[in-house]
Order: structure tokens, then C-alpha cells, then sequence
């Protein structure tokens, strides 16, 4: 999928700023220097494109916003929605970084499978693809219907990847919390709810389970900002595009 990367990272510098933060612009200048606009919100899955962590976090925001503006105790909470949606998952800024396809090499059990199937579907594979991690994913990915035709097709293209050698070895919710915090001040419900917003995807150690519970049941919105994430990753995964505008 290809999207309008200048649009949507002015859109979201627009909503971040009207939030009135203080220390927002430096948070900004993190983002922009760091890949958030970049980089896909998975390499996997869903918005495993460029540009696609921003995208899906715009996407969030606007189902959470649709979600708290009808809840007569939360419609006044747009800023918290527009923090919670926008940065619940910057620790991906973190996780990702991008490398020549070339330098992304496969498994053999990757190529095998990529192969076994191309020639189980009749499907001659493209000279010109780079069978580097990424595309072995996109190519399975086109097969199960969940993506576009493959494009790459030079030896210079870039793929995304997880960084290798990351030294912060935080959870995904409380990555993001740190980092943010290190920027502007979330109050308790931002940062439980942005703590929380993988559910029980993400319950974090034995304690996990208490902590997730009372979260939910004290915070709505941390509820709320899960379940918008949830429809945004399958709206994306799927590839649904048209769906929510
Ligand atoms: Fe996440
Ligand atoms: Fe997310």
C-alpha cells in the first residue's frame, strides 16, 4: 500500500501540536529524526508498508476519537485520545531500521517455501525480485490475498527490519511510555492506558494480570484505546482500505 507520507505526518504534527504540550516540538523533532514516519507498524503484519506505524497510528486516533466522542463522561478527552492514539506504539521508532534488501538475507527454509509455492501455484517468480527476508514475507503475504503484487525490483531497494543489537529491553507498552516521557508529561491515564493497550496480548510478568484488569476498570479510555488498535490492525492486516475514512 502507498500512502501520502507528507499528509499524514502533517496531520499528525497538527494534532500533536494542538494538544499544547509542553516540550511537544522536541517530541517532534524525536519522531522525525527516528523513523516514526517511516517506518511500518510491523514487518509482518499489519501496515507492513512505508510509512505505515504513522498511518496506523493516525487510524487509531480517528476510531478512538469516534469511539470517546459519543461517551457523555469522556467526549471532553480528545487530547488524551489524540496523545494515546498517535504515540501508543512510538517504541516502534526504536525497533525498526532499514537496510538494502540485499543485506536482509533469508533463511533456506524461507526460500524453499517461497519456491515450493510458486511452483504448487504455477506462479513464475520474477527475476528482478531480491528474495531478502521482507520480500519472502510479501510474496506469502500476496499469496494469502493480504497485499498488492511484490514491487521490488532492484538490487538498491531498502526493506524494513527489527534492529539488530537494540540495548533498551523494555515492554512494548512501557517502551513507548518511557520514551514519551522523556519528552512531554503524560498523566496517570495516558500512560496506563498506553501501558495497557496490547490487553492481554501483553500482560508483562506474574503480577500482569491484576495490573491489566484494574487498568481497564479504572481507566475506560485504556479499554477503549485497545480495542481502536485492534480494528486499526485489522483494517490494515486485511487490507481494507475505504472502509473508515
Ligand atoms: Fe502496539
Ligand atoms: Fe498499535
Amino acid at each position: 500500500m502507498i500512502i501520502d507520507l507528507d499528509k499524514t505526518q502533517n496531520t499528525i504534527l497538527n494534532l500533536l501540536r494542538s494538544s499544547q504540550r509542553h516540550n511537544m516540538e522536541e517530541l517532534i523533532i524525536y519522531l522525525v529524526n527516528n523513523g516514526f514516519f517511516i517506518y511500518p507498524a510491523s514487518i509482518e503484519n499489519h501496515a507492513n508498508f512505508k510509512g505505515g506505524l504513522a498511518h496506523h497510528s493516525l487510524l487509531t486516533t480517528r476510531l478512538l476519537i469516534d469511539k470517546i466522542i459519543k461517551i457523555e463522561e469522556l467526549k471532553e478527552k480528545i487530547d488524551t485520545a489524540v496523545i494515546c492514539g498517535l504515540l501508543h506504539d512510538v517504541c516502534k521508532a526504536d525497533l525498526y531500521d532499514q537496510v538494502q534488501a540485499k543485506n536482509d538475507p533469508p533463511t533456506d527454509k524461507q526460500i524453499n517455501y517461497v519456491k515450493n509455492l510458486c511452483r504448487e501455484n504455477n506462479v513464475q517468480l520474477n527475476p528482478l525480485w531480491i528474495l531478502c527476508k521482507s520480500n519472502c514475507t510479501q510474496i506469502l503475504n500476496w499469496f494469502q490475498g493480504k497485499t498488492e503484487v511484490p514491487v521490488f525490483k532492484t538490487e538498491d531497494d531498502i526493506v524494513f527490519r527489527i534492529k539488530p543489537n537494540r540495548t533498551l529491553l523494555l515492554g512494548h507498552g512501557e517502551h513507548s511510555v518511557y520514551r514519551i516521557s522523556q519528552f512531554i508529561s503524560l498523566t496517570d491515564e495516558e500512560a496506563t492506558s498506553i501501558r495497557w493497550h496490547m490487553g492481554c496480548h501483553d500482560m508483562g510478568g506474574d503480577y500482569g494480570e491484576k495490573s491489566y484488569s484494574e487498568a481497564y476498570n479504572t481507566y475506560p479510555i485504556t479499554r477503549l484505546l485497545h480495542t481502536s488498535d485492534a480494528d486499526a490492525s485489522c483494517i490494515e492486516y486485511y487490507n481494507l482500505t475505504g472502509v473508515i475514512e
